[in-house]
Order: structure tokens, then C-alpha cells, then sequence
């Protein structure tokens, strides 16, 4: 397999309510590395395993939320060939001028059927911290914190999850690793661009362009109870966990920042190829699919989202 066209999540610009709490939580106990503080007062942050110059993005707002979530593609040709394919489909398409966050260069950013903002980028800078190629340490920049590895993904709730997933798949050559499937179609999406078993998630909600977390990736399911350590520490709020999902087979704990938008750590989870059949889940097995251990919904999990 040769991974080509959409490669990997890249980036994610969220909104916060006090810059300087967001930034104790997810520099300090998150383990993320403050890249820089911009003027227009956005501060971007890395993970110490990403080789991009920033993958996180916080924006001071009045409410919680994600303004959009960006995705990598490997050649600058392939934003002109997905600029007309997004439009064949008859969603629109503003193109972002490059430097309109640091190092990163133009990008094409859409509306998709649940309502959320979603965004292609060919050009990243590179961090000067990132891993290294030449004699490589483990690591450049010390892990701190929960010590997550990477940005992963983001689980996103709206309307139209049928519609969403034939954008992705049909438009953006995604597939469709697994779903939760109801008489009236598709409930839950997880979908993969990669080896992964899924690049993005999304979750069937009435209301449009809602944000349940991002997600950062650890090494094991021992960091997992590390990070377990860390939220009962310092008293974060945590949604639930440590636990396992049956969907995607993550070891996993969910919390929020102090803002209120979700977080999840997790580890594992299954290695997926492009001829993998697909794996469903009926709705009276939802509760082992969200969560294997309790196998039932968490009322919190359910309802909370910015
Ligand atoms: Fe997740």
C-alpha cells in the first residue's frame, strides 16, 4: 500500500475560555510543547512525536468548541485535484492564502454535511524540535505530563452521518473502517485515511457542527493509567475510564480541559489495510461497541459536547 491523496490529521484549531488555564492543562499536565504566542492571540502548540512545526491550535473565544480540523495531503497538486472534486460535489470551497497561521501554508477549507469546517493542507514547516533523523535520540523535546505522542484524531457530532461518510469516502478517498448501524442508516462513522483504525469519527447528534474531543495517541496502556494518575492528581474532571473500546479496540480515558471540551488518551487499536472488510455494530450491541468493559453508555459521554 502507498499511502497517497489525504495522508494523516494534521491539525486542529480550538476555542478556549481562559488561554492561561488551557495552557497549564494541556501543556502541563497534557504533555503538549508550546510552539509560540501569536499576536492575534492564538497559541499553537506540538505533541514531542509529530514532526510538524504545530498540530494544536488555541484560540481565546467566549465559548468552547472546534473551528476546524485540517488534514494533511501529500503533494500540492493533490489541493487543486480535491478543490475540484469538493466542488463537482457542490460544496464550496475557500481557499485560505498561506501564513494565515504560521508555517503553514495555503489551504482549501469546506463545509461538510454534519456542519463542521474541515480543511487540506500540502505545506507544513517543520518544527525544530521534532523527531530526529540523524543518529535518532528516542526523543528531542523531554515528554512531560500524560507524554502523548501526537495529535490522533477528533470525534465530531452533527446531523447526516450517511452524508458525511459518502463526502469522505467518495470525495476524500477515505474509508469506512467501522460503523454503527441503525434501520435509518449509518449512527456512528469511524473513518481511516491511513493504517489507522480511524483518522476521524463521527457521531449522530440533531444539532449541527458540535465537538466531542481530540484525541492524542500514548505508547501503552501502562501510560494510559499514567495519564489515570495525573487526572486524579490534579483534580481534572474526567468523563470515563481507564477503559477499553470495543469499536477501534483503543485502551482509553476520557476528561476535559478547563474550557470544557473533551480530551481523550488512548493507546492500541487495530491495524487497518484497505481490503479490510468492514466491522459493523448492531444498536443493541452499542454499549460493548462505546465501551467493552461496562458495556453501557455513560450519560456524560453521551450528552456533553462545545
Ligand atoms: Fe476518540
Amino acid at each position: 500500500m502507498a499511502l497517497t491523496g489525504v495522508l494523516r490529521p494534521g491539525y486542529i484549531q480550538v476555542r478556549v475560555t481562559d488561554i492561561d488555564a488551557a495552557l497549564k492543562h494541556y501543556v502541563d499536565r497534557v504533555g503538549l510543547h508550546e510552539v509560540s504566542r501569536e499576536a492575534d492571540g492564538r497559541v499553537y502548540l506540538r505533541a514531542w512525536d509529530e514532526f510538524d512545526r504545530h498540530s494544536i491550535v488555541l484560540r481565546p473565544a467566549d465559548t468552547a468548541g472546534m473551528d476546524y480540523v485540517g488534514f494533511k495531503v501529500a503533494a500540492e497538486s493533490d489541493l487543486d485535484a480535491y478543490a475540484r472534486r469538493i466542488e463537482e460535489h457542490g460544496t464550496e470551497v475557500e481557499e485560505v492564502p498561506s501564513g494565515e497561521q504560521p508555517g503553514l501554508g495555503r489551504r482549501l477549507s469546506f463545509d461538510v454535511p454534519t456542519g463542521h469546517r474541515i480543511e487540506l493542507f500540502s505545506d507544513m514547516a517543520l518544527s525544530e524540535h521534532g523527531p530526529m533523523t540523524q543518529n535518532p535520540e528516542i526523543w528531542d523535546d523531554e515528554p512531560h505530563g500524560m507524554r502523548v505522542t501526537r495529535f490522533d484524531h477528533c470525534n465530531l457530532h452533527g446531523p447526516n452521518i450517511d452524508g458525511v461518510v459518502e463526502f469522505f469516502t467518495n470525495v476524500l478517498d477515505f474509508s469506512l473502517t467501522e460503523a454503527a448501524e441503525t434501520p435509518d442508516g449509518v449512527a456512528a462513522a469511524f473513518l481511516s485515511c491511513s493504517n489507522k483504525a480511524h483518522d476521524v469519527a463521527f457521531i449522530r447528534r440533531a444539532e449541527p457542527a458540535k465537538f466531542h474531543h481530540v484525541a492524542f495517541s500514548l505508547d501503552s496502556w501502562h501510560e494510559v493509567g499514567q495519564a489515570a494518575d495525573i487526572i486524579a492528581r490534579y483534580d481534572i474532571p474526567l468523563d470515563i475510564g481507564p477503559t477499553r473500546h470495543g469499536i477501534t479496540r483503543g485502551q482509553t480515558i476520557y476528561f476535559f480541559d478547563p474550557s470544557g471540551n473533551g480530551n481523550e488518551v488512548f493507546s492500541g487499536g487495530f491495524i487497518y489495510y484497505p481490503d479490510n472488510p468492514k466491522r459493523s455494530w448492531s444498536i443493541d450491541k452499542i454499549g460493548k461497541a462505546v465501551f467493552y468493559y461496562q458495556r453501557e453508555l455513560n450519560e456524560r459521554f453521551m450528552s456533553v459536547v462545545t
